[in-house]
């Protein structure tokens, strides 16, 4: 349905006497994304703001409304009398009160990846939220003080060492987190890169400051082995060294056309016009997205010319589609099986849009200055390629782990470093071990 003919709806309505309008973009019949993280914030609010220009009674607005900020500024620019919000508070229950006190930085913002809520309902799981696993679980979530006070370090400082070391210190430990590079975050620092993906720069952002507000001991920097964490006599250790990429046995893997997808993403590599993308779980298409936007115009430069009248909107928005040319080969039969089915949705609607060719049952078997060499069907054929990126899957970090095995009392080990998955897992997983700890 058009919004002209919602508009005559909502003061039809309102003539037949309802109180409040509650305004979204639709659910399941909606032709385009609404709650996935590449909805920018506040999207739908003109909706809302089309429909309190004609009528009297509240209207409220919501979808992707995550932060107290634009919650307000709405407010005060008048689009709208309310603002709804669902999984904010799945992220923080305390949002509003956060809100009304000031302390803004302490909000845990939601950041719609949809993982363990919506993904949850469709596929019949238990809703409670990525990176606040205590939602709808509040009692075997809750936090305890800790019997005995112990020395625990925590290794790694991606999102499983620091859900680990926040919630170890709000029990009561005297924490210490060794972080080998200069920055924390771990994996999701890349999982926010590609297009889309950018609130997951929140959750680090938040994780990080926890770690300081409730006084965890931060070493950045800092590599940890096993003779060092054995010297310092901890009570207890949680690993949390993450994983690194997949190196397939692939011939020509070492040529000079070869990037990985972590660099690519990292740096922002220049590759050239075609590029084989070998891969498609999330962080193949996530690469190939990436790459289909490299190069070409960006949207603030389509909206700069397009507002200014030196191109016409239609021909701004098709410049922002023509990037070099991607090919995502992928084994299975579908991409991004390791995705929420909500979020590939979304990332299929975006590689469409920009004509990233997909190729499913197509195992590479090697690499040329020509391309990639491929089997699809029991024939080999060639995806013809100037650079090729490799996407194919994690292998965890269990060194220290291994190394630690009996030489202290309390060794524990969390998230990718068990075994290369999601968020989900890793926080999971450090929130149950520092409860028990
Ligand atoms: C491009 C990309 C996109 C992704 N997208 C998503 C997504 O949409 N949703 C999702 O849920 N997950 C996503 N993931 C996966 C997710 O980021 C990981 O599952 C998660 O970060 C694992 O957390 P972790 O803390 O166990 O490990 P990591 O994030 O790998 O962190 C481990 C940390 O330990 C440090 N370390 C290692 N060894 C040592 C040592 N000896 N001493 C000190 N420090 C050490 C490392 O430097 C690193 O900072 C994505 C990953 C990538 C790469
Ligand atoms: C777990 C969950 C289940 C939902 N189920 C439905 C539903 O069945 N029908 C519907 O119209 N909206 C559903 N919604 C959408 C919410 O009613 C609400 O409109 C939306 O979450 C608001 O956007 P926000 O979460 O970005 O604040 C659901 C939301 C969540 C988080
Ligand atoms: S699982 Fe993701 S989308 Fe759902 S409430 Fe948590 S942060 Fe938000």
């Amino acid at each position: 349905m058009r919004h002209d003919e919602v508009k005559l709806i909502a003061q039809a309505l309102e003539r037949a006497g309802v109180n409040l309008i509650n305004v979204t973009a639709g659910w399941h019949q909606a032709f385009l994304p609404l709650s996935t993280m590449d909805v920018p914030r506040g999207t739908y609010v003109y909706l809302a703001e089309g429909i309190n220009q004609l009528v009297k009674v509240p209207v409220v607005t919501c979808h992707r409304i995550n932060n107290p900020f634009l919650a307000e500024q709405i407010l005060v620019n008048g689009q709208a009398d309310m603002v709804g919000m669902g999984r904010p508070f799945l992220t923080d229950p305390e949002w509003p009160r956060k809100a009304a006190e000031g302390r803004f930085d302490e909000i845990r913002q939601c950041t719609a990846c949809d993982q363990r809520c919506l993904d949850a309902v469709f596929s019949l799981k238990e809703i409670t939220c990525t990176f606040n696993p205590a939602a709808l679980r509040e009692k075997q979530f809750a936090i305890i003080p800790a019997p005995k006070p112990k020395k625990v370090l925590v290794i790694g400082g991606g999102p499983a060492g620091m859900e680990a070391a926040r919630t170890l210190a709000q029990r009561g430990h005297q924490v210490t987190l060794y972080e080998k590079s200069p920055k924390l975050g771990g994996q999701l620092n890349l999982a926010a890169i590609p297009p889309g993906r950018g609130e997951f720069v929140h959750a680090v952002r938040w994780l990080s400051s926890e770690l300081y507000r409730v006084g965890v001991k931060v070493e950045l920097g800092k590599e940890a082995d096993a003779e060092m964490v054995k010297k310092l006599k901890p009570d207890a250790v949680v690993v949390a060294t993450g994983a690194t990429p997949l190196r397939p046995a692939i011939p020509g893997i070492d040529g000079g056309n070869v990037a990985w997808a972590w660099e690519v993403l990292e740096h922002g590599l220049a590759l050239g016009k075609r590029v084989v993308v070998i891969g498609g779980g999330a962080v193949g298409m996530e690469t190939a997205l990436f790459i289909a936007k490299q190069g070409a115009m960006s949207a603030d430069a389509a909206v700069f010319l397009a507002s200014a009248g030196a191109l016409d909107a239609e021909t701004a928005v098709k410049m922002t589609l023509q990037g070099p040319r991607v090919t995502i080969l992928e084994m299975l039969d579908r991409i991004g099986q390791d995705m929420g089915v909500t979020t590939r949705a979304s990332m299929r609607h975006h590689l469409r849009l920009h004509e990233v060719k997909v190729v499913t049952r197509a195992t590479a078997r090697r690499i040329t200055d020509k391309g990639v060499i491929y089997e699809h069907g029991g024939k080999e054929e060639l995806a013809e390629a100037d650079s090729v990126v490799i996407a194919v899957g994690s292998k965890p970090e269990t060194g220290l782990y291994d190394a630690l095995q009996g030489a202290l009392p309390e060794v524990y080990r969390i998230g990718d470093c068990v075994k290369a998955r999601t968020c989900c897992e890793a926080i999971e997983e450090a929130a149950l071990i520092a409860r028990k700890i």
